[in-house]
């Protein structure tokens, strides 16, 4: 599949594009520079081979023709930059926000939570987008640190809220192509309000035991099938 990653320089975008880039993706890293998505672009082939499917462009342009776009920024441009994007998205494209709302944003701390408005980070983003767009969030509680360590599968299963039961899916079945990862389908978009409080829970967690890479398993899940039946 073809997708984009904005804020695909960064820790936790960076990490999951070497993920999906090695899983057999095309992966088009957006940064607000290009130079920096370049400069990531070469650090991506480095660590995956020179054959990797991985190119960079600015923002706007990583997501153009794309029908799934990875938005992995802090929350305090998260504003901007769907306002940079939202142009350039095609009908229909599934959009997963990874979004967690954190006291870094006004000068507090990672392992405190800011309550956005709207409920979440991920209805604050569906609100900055055209109606119809098929939001999704997702990767809350996937630490960077862990998708970046390509030696080790990822032990961790990836919570997915949305109202969309087949844009789920999709987020779903690039998730399940991560080696270690399930994907849970936590219920509607509404769900991102607990999800993405858990982003400072683990990191309070890790701050305890001096570790970088706590995440949470969902007992059972091997049996439950599709969500979708
Ligand atoms: N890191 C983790 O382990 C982790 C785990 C779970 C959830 N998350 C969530 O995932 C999101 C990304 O986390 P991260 O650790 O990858 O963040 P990050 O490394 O600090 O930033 C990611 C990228 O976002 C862009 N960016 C930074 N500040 C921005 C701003 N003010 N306006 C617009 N773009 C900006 C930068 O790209 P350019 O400069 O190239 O544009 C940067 O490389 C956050 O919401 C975080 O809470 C992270």
């Amino acid at each position: 599949m073809d997708v984009a990653i904005v804020g695909g320089t960064g820790a936790e975008g960076f990490g999951l594009a070497l993920r999906l880039a090695r899983a057999g993706h095309h992966v088009t890293i957006g940064s607000r520079v290009a130079e920096k998505a370049a400069a990531s672009v070469q650090e991506a082939k480095t660590s995956l081979g020179l054959d990797a499917s991985v190119d960079g462009d600015v923002n706007a342009g990583s997501v153009v023709g794309k029908p799934v776009v990875f938005v992995t920024v802090p929350f305090a441009g998260q504003a901007m930059v769907y306002d940079t994007i939202k142009d350039a998205l095609a009908a229909g494209t599934v959009v997963c926000d990874c979004t967690s709302p954190l006291m870094t944003a006004v000068g507090g701390r990672a392992s405190h939570a800011l309550r956005p408005w709207h409920g979440s980070a991920a209805e604050f983003a569906k609100s900055l987008l055209p109606k119809g767009t098929r939001l999704v969030a997702a990767f809350h509680t996937i630490a960077s640190d862990v998708l970046r360590d390509l030696n080790q599968d990822v032990d961790s299963d990836a919570l997915v809220m949305g109202d969309d039961a087949d844009a789920k899916a999709v987020v779903g079945s690039l998730i399940a192509d991560i080696p270690g990862m399930r994907w849970v389908d936590c219920g509607g978009l509404q769900m991102a309000r607990i999800a993405e409080g858990l982003t400072p829970l683990l990191i309070s967690i890790n701050g305890r035991y001096k570790v970088r890479e706590s995440g949470f398993r969902l007992t059972g899940r091997d049996v439950w099938g599709d969500p979708r039946g």
